[in-house]
């Protein structure tokens, strides 16, 4: 028996070898063909493969000018070219006419979802299911590369505390931990275990740096952080995507710490390539690199170039400082062509490794569906799992099947808005809008709908009378607010993050009618909902949910199927307490409900004092709306007997932690288990709590089971202000629990 596990396990070995040797011999070739290309290559034509075009996606041809810009080999990649004709057209100019015969990169932003379009990425991250980000990708780099594109610019793994920055809403939310998950399952969805097999597509992990710490969640804006902050809160789902392979790497808009990302040698040279090993190329974001001009960080397009070259900037976006600039600052000596040659051989490398050089034309490309049936059963379910359930009074919902409903407000019925941010390809025509699935889920006579306001920001009281009328002719009211699809995404920050225009308003008048109100918010962002939060008596975030937001929010709200979306973000009470997250350091002076003084209970004329003594806000006290990790479900569940193996470890072993946990319900459900951790007392301050591993599991009405979680004590550790990752000896606290404030305090130690 011993001799049989002996010889398998020499099987394995040796299989895994020639695996490693045959890569390596791979790896080995693609450099020699790029040397041999680099030795053929004029200086413009190197300079040409660092310049990503745009084009305009409602432009009807290709113009004369890109046409020779490419004969002569003068373009390394183009982006926004939707039209698979003209993609197919002027590859071949590339591949036929260019002096090299280099095939170009079709370049997009596929966010989430190309033609099916599943929710936006922070409702994906509310699933925490990492099979959903993989499937979801999959299923976008398929659509993508049916149309001829080959890169998309995704994931977007910006850490973001701060629901004001209307970008939020394209990232996965506030914990690095969840956040590196899910970039490792996104860039394996779209990139496959092979980058070169016809469907997948290169991906692009952006925005390199900090872009989701914008002071003041204003867009574009400045960002400081310490180095020890940058590196334990915003770099580690980058580090991620580098561990995944992710092929290509997009900077981002901001400073950090008065230096632009596309400029800055300490993201690109120091952390990226020298630490992290990185071998895949970086594109700046849209203009991003001239942009520098504007930031004060340099005189002029020249110098941008400068910068950005030697930053280790590889592919400029629409931008064009370095097609008028490098070949100059090369003659000048101010770049040698062998920083040139580099820039390029990252490139080079990944169209090699993505296999466009034998591919340039999407051979089987006809084989991938658009909105294929089984894509649209996915935006449902991949929608449904990422629906929050945040309050539920005396069991509103689920809405039995024979009750008559009205449907009210401005997101019922707006197919373009349900799809949210991003969907530059996404259509309309093809949304399933809640109003229609509940119709024909209640039959459209126990249906009354009027939207009551037009769209989100209406402020006309207009449409009022007839919404109150819909309302008193039923038995309950499911009102559909939130935020048009533009009120959030890219250069859309709002300072009041409350719901826009009349929507309050109506919400109180229809509260006057006595009929409960089911709450439905579809929004880019957490919206702050105290003022209205007792008008209704059932709040479920729906974030923007794609293609199939009707089916699935009927789903859900009849109690087919259950709630087990969980929040990433921490959802304020008010705008005024962001920035607000769950893993946040700890004052000198740490609030508490027993020492806590609100506004109303300071005496007119009062003594200076300092109150409770304590780090609060009169008015909005010290915790969120709903905290981190935080979601509903229709049935109940227990934690019980959570046990560590071992109370005292070693830096080189691993936590391991049972527990078990029991429907207490009435009917299936799906918990999320989290583990959360604090390093008690270190050498800089550490958060109050960090996630470090979670697990779900899915358990019948009465069902248990023992569920084990398991954290490397290397990850347990962090980065210093110098930089340096450290591990402490000392004691740590532990948490297992349903969200970042529950949960029972646990503690070990590491020697
Ligand atoms: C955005 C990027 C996007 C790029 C290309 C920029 O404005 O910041 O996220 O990928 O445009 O469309």
């Amino acid at each position: 028996m011993k001799y049989s596990y002996f010889l398998i396990a020499l099987c394995l070995t040796t299989l895994q070898t020639f695996a490693q040797q045959a890569q390596t011999a791979e790896e080995e070739s693609v450099e020699n063909k790029i040397t041999v290309l680099l030795s053929k290559m004029t200086l413009e034509e190197k300079i040409g493969q660092a310049c990503l075009k745009g084009t305009s996606s409602r432009s009807k041809g290709l113009s004369d000018e890109l046409k020779e810009q490419v004969r002569q080999g003068m373009v390394g990649a183009i982006l926004n070219l939707t039209d698979t004709a003209l993609v197919l057209q002027i590859q071949k100019i590339a591949v036929e006419e260019s002096p090299n015969h280099i095939p170009l990169l079709f370049g997009r932003d596929v966010i989430h979802g190309y033609k099916t379009i599943f929710p936006i990425p922070l409702g994906l991250s509310a699933t925490w299911n990492t099979t959903i980000a993989e499937q979801t990708s999959i299923v976008a780099a398929h659509e993508s590369y049916a149309r001829c594109i080959n890169w998309t610019f995704a994931p977007m793994v910006d850490v973001c505390r701060d629901a004001r920055w209307g970008r939020i809403a394209e990232s996965p939310g506030e914990d690095p931990y969840l956040a590196s998950v899910l970039t490792r399952a996104y860039i394996k969805g779209y990139q496959g275990e092979n980058l070169s097999t016809p469907g997948n597509i290169l991906a692009c992990t952006k925005h390199f740096a900090a872009y989701g710490a914008v002071e003041g969640g204003r867009d574009y804006n400045t960002v400081n952080v310490s180095e020890s902050l940058l590196r334990n809160v915003y770099l580690p789902p980058f580090k991620a995507a580098v561990e995944a392979g992710s092929a290509t790497f997009m900077t981002s808009f901001n400073d950090v710490n008065g230096v632009p990302s596309s400029g800055n040698t300490f993201l690109l040279k120091q952390v990226l390539r020298d630490e992290w090993q990185y071998g895949g190329f970086v594109v700046s974001d849209w203009n991003s690199v001239t942009e520098m001009i504007s930031h004060g960080y340099c005189a002029d397009e020249k110098e941008v170039a400068l910068k950005a070259a030697t930053a280790g900037m590889d592919m400029e976006m629409t931008s064009q400082a370095y097609a008028h600039h490098l070949k100059t600052l090369i003659e000048e000596k101010k770049i040698t062509e062998e920083q040139l040659n580099e820039i390029v051989r990252h490139i080079l490398r990944i169209k090699f490794r993505a296999g466009v050089f034998d591919n340039p034309y999407f051979k089987e490309k006809d084989s991938f569906k658009i909105l294929d049936p089984a894509s649209l059963e996915l935006a449902r379910t991949s929608a449904i799992k990422s629906f929050v359930l945040l309050k539920n009074e005396k069991q509103i919902l689920p809405l039995s099947a024979n009750k008559k409903i009205a449907v009210i407000g401005p997101l019922a019925h707006a197919p373009k808005e349900q799809l949210g941010t991003w969907i530059f390809d996404g259509d309309k025509t093809n949304s399933i809008t809640p109003l229609t699935s509940l119709q024909q889920t209640y039959g459209a006579a126990n249906v009354n709908y009027a939207a009551g306001l037009k769209y989100s920001r209406d402020e006309s009281e207009e449409g009022f009378k007839e919404a109150v009328a819909a309302a008193k002719k039923s038995e309950v009211i499911v009102f559909f607010a939130g935020e048009e699809a533009i009120l959030s995404g890219e250069a859309h920050s709002r300072a009041d993050i409350s719901l826009p225009g009349a929507q309050e308003k109506l919400i109180q008048a229809l509260a006057k009618t006595g009929k409960p109100i089911v709450l439905v918010i579809m929004a880019g962002r957490p919206v702050t909902i105290d003022r209205i939060l007792p008008n209704v008596a059932a709040v479920v975030m729906a974030w923007h949910p794609g293609t199939m937001a009707g089916p699935a929010l009927a789903d859900v709200l009849t109690g087919k199927e259950n709630f087990s979306g969980r929040l990433t973000v921490t959802w304020p009470k008010t705008a005024g307490q962001i920035p607000v997250y769950y893993n946040h350091t700890s004052t000198g002076r740490p609030a508490d409900s027993a020492s806590f003084v609100g506004i109303k209970d300071i005496p007119v004329e009062a003594w200076q004092s300092s109150l409770g003594n304590n780090s609060h806000y009169l008015d909005a006290g010290f915790t969120p709306r709903y905290t981190f990790g935080y979601g509903m479900s229709y049935t109940s569940f227990s934690y019980s007997n959570i046990l560590l193996k071992q109370n005292v470890l070693d830096k080189n072993d691993s936590l391991y932690v049972t527990v078990t946990i029991t429907n207490t319900g009435t009917r299936s459900g799906t918990e999320t288990v989290q583990l959360y951790v604090q390093d008690v007392s270190a050498s800089i301050v550490r958060p109050v709590r960090e996630l470090k591993a979670f697990a779900q599991v899915e358990l019948k009405a009465g069902e248990s089971r023992e569920m084990q979680l398991h954290v490397p004590v290397a990850e347990l550790g962090f980065y210093t202000n110098e930089g340096k990752y450290v591990i402490e000896p000392g004691m740590f606290n532990l948490w297992v629990a349903p969200d970042a404030a529950g949960g029972k305090k646990q503690t070990f130690e590491v020697k």
